[in-house]
């Protein structure tokens, strides 16, 4: 894998982020990853040359499992070789009145437990998970501030919100000389049925770094998952033990009439430069023009993994790539309803 660099950070990262979401979650009762496949995940990606690595401390159950399997295996490499995130904003702990959002007191009480699982006393990148409605946007600016002062934080990202409440974000930084977000992560694929494109047009105006999360719609862009009824796009075969198959969330998230049309034309494509349609989704993104994209990818399994990163090998022509954006529009330009 090539480096790109970070939005307009002096940091260097792999062209593609691995997300570890699904280490020690338990889905419908289903264990997803363990920490002895975790940790073989990790390695497929580091040996890949992959140094670019998604957390968050809610991930996991119990919360925290995620950071912890990463800083196991982070005990036994160099914690220099690797770029960290982690995030903050949804509940931690239910029983305490300040254990969630974005205040002072919960980002301060959240860094150090995130630091001490990980094993390190430094993360490369701490994003606001969500934006917090509850909290003056001027305190959780503060606070994350400090973290960066006291050396605790390199840089600092922004996950999904709004435009215009990134927009305030950054607008209130600038303004009491407090660091930026230098980094976002909103959902973003091909076949995305929901409007980003503001939000995505403040990160191409501000020179943020964009990282998609779900780039192959939990795994609907891969093409595994088979059409059950025309008439409606929700109807689905899925694979066994697949995500589709126990996870309620992914019909509501990633089920779209849209969806469907866009996947043709990544078929398509992926067979004429002899790919597979999760490398040419991914490559989808990874050639955003306006913007450095660097797609946060998901796998279960080593196969899927390696897969996903010979992405980086894979090349569409700039005419494959307007074919699928424009996949999302009807022959009157109207986008696909949902
Ligand atoms: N900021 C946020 O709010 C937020 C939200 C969600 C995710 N994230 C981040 O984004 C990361 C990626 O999200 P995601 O897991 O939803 O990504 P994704 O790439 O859209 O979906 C990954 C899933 O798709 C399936 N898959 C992936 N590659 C495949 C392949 N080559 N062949 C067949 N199936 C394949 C696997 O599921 P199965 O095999 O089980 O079907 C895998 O777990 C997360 O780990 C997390 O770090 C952030």
């Amino acid at each position: 894998m090539d480096y790109r660099q970070l939005g307009s950070t002096g940091t260097r990262v792999s062209e593609l982020c691995f997300g570890t979401w699904r280490f020690g979650r338990r889905t419908s009762g289903v264990l997803e990853t363990d920490e002895s496949d975790a940790h073989e995940l990790l390695d497929a990606f580091a040996d890949a040359g992959g140094n670019f690595i998604d957390s968050a401390n809610v991930y996991g159950d119990p919360n925290g499992t995620s950071e912890s399997y990463i800083g196991s295996w982070l005990a036994d490499r160099d914690r220099a070789d690797f770029v960290i995130t982690s995030k903050v904003y949804f509940g931690f702990d239910d029983e305490n009145p300040n254990g969630s959002g974005l205040s002072r007191t919960h980002i301060r009480n959240q860094i150090d437990g995130t630091l001490e699982r990980l094993g390190t006393d430094y993360l490369d990148l701490y994003y606001i998970h969500r934006w917090d409605e509850q909290t003056p946007i001027e305190e959780t600016l503060s606070a994350l501030d400090r973290l960066v002062e006291e050396g605790k934080v390199n840089y600092l990202g922004a996950s999904t919100m709004a435009a215009w409440q990134l927009m305030k974000a950054l607008w209130k930084s600038d303004g009491n000389d407090y660091e930026r977000f230098e980094v976002t992560q909103p959902l973003f694929h091909a076949g995305y049925y929901k409007d980003v494109e503001e939000y995505l047009s403040v990160c191409a105006d501000q020179d943020l770094a964009v990282c998609p999360y779900s780039p192959l719609a939990g795994g609907f862009l891969t093409g595994k998952y088979t059409r059950d009824d025309p008439d409606d796009p929700k109807s689905v075969r899925a694979p066994d033990g697949s995500r589709g198959s126990f996870d309620d969330r992914f019909e509501r998230f990633y089920l779209s009439e849209r969806g469907w049309k866009v996947l043709d034309e990544i078929r398509a494509v992926a067979d004429e430069v002899d790919a597979t349609p999760a490398q040419v989704s991914l490559r989808w993104l990874m050639d955003q023009q306006a913007f450095t994209c660097i797609p946060i990818i998901g796998a279960r399994t080593v196969g899927q993994l390696d897969e996903n990163v010979a992405a980086a090998d894979v090349s569409i022509s700039r005419e494959q790539h307007d074919r699928i954006t424009d996949a999302r529009f009807d022959e009157e330009g109207r986008r696909w309803g949902h």
